[in-house]
C-alpha cells in the first residue's frame, strides 16, 4: 500500500532561464494552473494524501500556492465570487502537504534523500514536479497497481525515438508482458548506439525505502550531481525493479518547446478556449 508521495521541486531550472531566475519552474502555468498543481492532483487522484514537496532556494511561491490566502478569500467573498472562493479553499485543503528544503541542488538522488525521515520504512511514490501526465488512469495509480502485483520498485517508462535515447535515462531488461519489464540495467543518457532499449524513464516512480541506503552509496555522477538512476542501479543489485510502460502522455514543462506544445494542446482541450483558439491557430498558420 502506497500512502506517501514525494515531489522533488528544488532544481534550478536552467533550461528555462530567464523565467526561472526568480520563479520556480514548477509554478509555470499551463494556461492558468501551475505545473505542480497538476502533479499534486495526480497524487491525490491516485489515492495519496500525504505529500512531501522537496523545496529549495527561491521556491516560496510553491508553499504559498498550497496555503490559505485570507486576504484573497475575503476579497472573493466580498465580490460574491463563490466559485473561486471555493476553489481557493480546495487548493489549500487538497492534501496534507509538507515541505523540506534541499540545501543545494545536488541532483534528483540527493533531493529524494531529504525525504528519508518523512517516508520512514515504507514504499513511496515519486512524481517529478516539472512533469505533467495526461492520462485517463493517473500514471501514479498505474505504477501502484504494478507495485501491488510484483512487489518491487517500479519506474514509469515511455518509448522514445532511437536517435534521442542520449537525452534520457534508459532501462533494459526482460519483458514480462506488453507493459511490464523486469530490469537488468539502467543508464543515464547513454551514447547513441549503446542504449539497452528505447524505453526512457518518465518522471514517476514507486521506490522501496532501501533506495535511501543506495543514495548514500552513490558517487557524484554526470554534472557533479547525485543521479537517481545511479542509485537505482545499486538498488537493482539488491532487489527486483520493474519498468511500467505508461498509458498516457508525458509533458516535460522544464523544456521550453514541450511547455509550448503542452499549452497549445491543453488550450485546445479546454471548453472555453477550444473553438476560438483553434480558429486563431488556423488563421495564423494560413498566413
Ligand atoms: P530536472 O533535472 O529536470 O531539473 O529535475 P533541473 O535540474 O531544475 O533542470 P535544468 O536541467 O537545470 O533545467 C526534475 C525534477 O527534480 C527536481 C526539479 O525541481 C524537477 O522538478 N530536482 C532536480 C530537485 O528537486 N533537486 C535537484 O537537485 C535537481
Amino acid at each position: 500500500m502506497i500512502r506517501k508521495a514525494v515531489i522533488p521541486a528544488a532544481g534550478l531550472g536552467t533550461r528555462f532561464l530567464p523565467a526561472t531566475k526568480s520563479m520556480p519552474k514548477e509554478m509555470l502555468p499551463i494556461i492558468d494552473i501551475p505545473t505542480i498543481q497538476y502533479v499534486v492532483q495526480e497524487a491525490v487522484d491516485s489515492g495519496i494524501e500525504d505529500i512531501l514537496i522537496i523545496s529549495g532556494k527561491g521556491k516560496r511561491a510553491i508553499e504559498d500556492h498550497f496555503d490559505r490566502n485570507f486576504e484573497l478569500e475575503a476579497r472573493l467573498e466580498e465580490k460574491e465570487d463563490q466559485a473561486w472562493h471555493t476553489e481557493m479553499r480546495r487548493l489549500a485543503d487538497m492534501a496534507n502537504i509538507h515541505f523540506v528544503r534541499q540545501k543545494e541542488a545536488n541532483g534528483l538522488g540527493d533531493a529524494i534523500y531529504y525525504a528519508r525521515h518523512h517516508v520512514g520504512d515504507e514504499p513511496f511514490a515519486v512524481l517529478l514536479g516539472d512533469t505533467i501526465m495526461d492520462s485517463v488512469i493517473p500514471v501514479t495509480q498505474q505504477l501502484m497497481d504494478t507495485y501491488e502485483q510484483y512487489g518491487g520498485s517500479v519506474i514509469a517508462v515511455e518509448e522514445v525515438p532511437n536517435d534521442k535515447v542520449n537525452r534520457y535515462g534508459i532501462v533494459g531488461g526482460t519483458s514480462l508482458s506488453d507493459t511490464i519489464m523486469e530490469l537488468s540495467t539502467l543508464i543515464e543518457k547513454p551514447a547513441l548506439g549503446t542504449a539497452p532499449s528505447n524505453l526512457a524513464i518518465a518522471g514517476r516512480y514507486i521506490l522501496t525505502p532501501d533506495i535511501f541506503q543506495c543514495i548514500e552509496q552513490t558517487p557524484k555522477g554526470k554534472g557533479g550531481e547525485i543521479q537517481l538512476t545511479d542509485s537505482m542501479l545499486l538498488l537493482l543489485r539488491r532487489e527486483n525493479i520493474y519498468a511500467h510502460r505508461i498509458e498516457g502522455q508525458r509533458h516535460d514543462i522544464g523544456n521550453k518547446l514541450d511547455f509550448l506544445k503542452t499549452t497549445v494542446e491543453f488550450a485546445l482541450k479546454r471548453k472555453e478556449f477550444a473553438e476560438p483558439f483553434r480558429k486563431f491557430l488556423e488563421e495564423i498558420l494560413a498566413k
